[in-house]
């Protein structure tokens, strides 16, 4: 589907003077006390950063100053046993989070010689640094102009320009990512940089709140989109990520010696409603019972590669089969009809089983 990305909030329509307000607040209004803050250590920032992610600022801070006096450096981190990162983390959560940093730390050594690599798009390549988290450290240690894209970002950026594609779907996420891009003028400075990013995190936090934001007191109330229509509690727009229901479904061709394939209609209700299919079974079980009630050898199925099928719903995951069986044997068969190659293009066929009975 394509993203649906309002007229206002286009390239062209950007409003020019975001990027200098939002650097100019930052610098007066903005935190500058934090213990990450007013260092370029690429180490520091990315273990802010990362402690950051799931976890508030109060919290963060002793973790922080801790875990910096036992692994001063990223080579002493990579060094310290798998053990003792666990013990430093412990009460902070998501330990996921741990097990990345300790991979990342000894990955940054292994590969890069205990330096970090200096762009978004190589610190992406380290475990547990996403495009947001890269960004930030890009951003703020090397002035890489490139916006970063969190939670509170998304909120901040997508009221200002009113941008109300459904960031449910990625390629919304994406357009607003290339929109956040555009908002960087070219010839930014790495302080800038730095103000900027901290800017949209500060502002986020703050009078930018999910709700009832402080829009007097914003530095982007002239240019924000979504406080000239009189909503900015509306944005972001998300609706509830589609969770879809995984389900197996054996399929089972029986196929006679002219390729003629038994196909039955599928029930007019549900998936595939209406067409031809193979007869389907919801295990494998159930597809033995009926070879043995049909009097057919188990032993003789062909077992195919299982293939996904994904519909709006349902992630199938299809198991296909295939039995010859003797032309004159049609022991119990009802309800459906044996259908040649030639045949098949004139019936109602779901996409991937016509693909697999054609295909293999
Ligand atoms: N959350 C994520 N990064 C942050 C930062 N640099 N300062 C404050 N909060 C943050």
């Amino acid at each position: 589907m394509r993203p649906h990305v309002p007229a206002s909030a286009t390239a062209q329509g950007l409003p020019p003077a975001l990027f200098a307000r939002l650097v100019a607040w930052q610098r007066t209004h903005g935190r500058s006390h934090l213990p990450w803050q007013h260092t370029r250590d690429p180490y520091r920032v990315w273990l802010s950063e990362i402690m950051l992610q799931q976890t508030q600022v109060v919290t963060v801070l002793g973790y922080y100053q801790r875990f910096l006096a036992r692994c001063p450096t990223v080579s002493d981190l990579a060094a310290a046993p798998a053990d003792e990162v666990m013990a430093l983390w412990s009460g902070l959560g998501y330990y996921s989070r741990a097990r990345n940093l300790h991979a990342c730390a000894q990955q940054v050594v292994a590969r890069f010689g205990g330096v970090f690599p200096r762009t978004s798009a190589e610190l992406q390549t380290l475990p547990g640094i996403g495009p947001s988290t890269a960004a930030a450290i890009a951003a703020f240690c090397f002035g890489e102009r490139i916006s970063i894209m969190d939670g509170n970002v998304k909120r901040v950026l997508s009221r200002a320009l009113g941008f109300d594609g459904d960031l449910a779907q990625a390629a919304n996420e994406r357009a607003l990512s290339t929109l956040a891009q555009a908002l960087v003028p070219a010839g930014a400075s790495h302080d800038d940089m730095i103000a900027y990013t901290q800017g949209l995190m500060d502002l986020g936090a703050s009078l930018c709140a999910r709700s009832q934001p402080q829009c007097l007191l914003c530095p982007l109330s002239a240019d924000c989109r979504a406080l000239a229509g009189g909503t900015p509690d509306a944005y972001p727009v998300k609706t509830r990520k589609l969770v879809r229901r995984h389900e197996s479904w054996w399929l089972l061709a029986l196929r006679r010696s002219d390729g003629a394939v038994w196909l039955e209609r599928r029930p007019p209700r549900g998936i595939w409603a209406g067409l031809y299919c193979t007869p389907v079974f919801g295990d494998e079980a159930g597809l033995l019972a009926a070879l043995a009630g049909w009097g057919l050898d188990a032993a003789a199925v062909h077992w195919q590669a299982a293939r996904k099928h994904s519909l709006t719903h349902r992630e199938l995951r299809l198991l296909p089969a295939v039995l010859d069986v003797a032309d004159a044997w049609d022991v119990g068969l009802t309800e459906g009809r044996w259908a040649t190659g030639a045949e098949w293009a004139d019936l109602g066929i779901p996409a991937p089983v016509r693909t697999w009975l054609t295909e293999g």
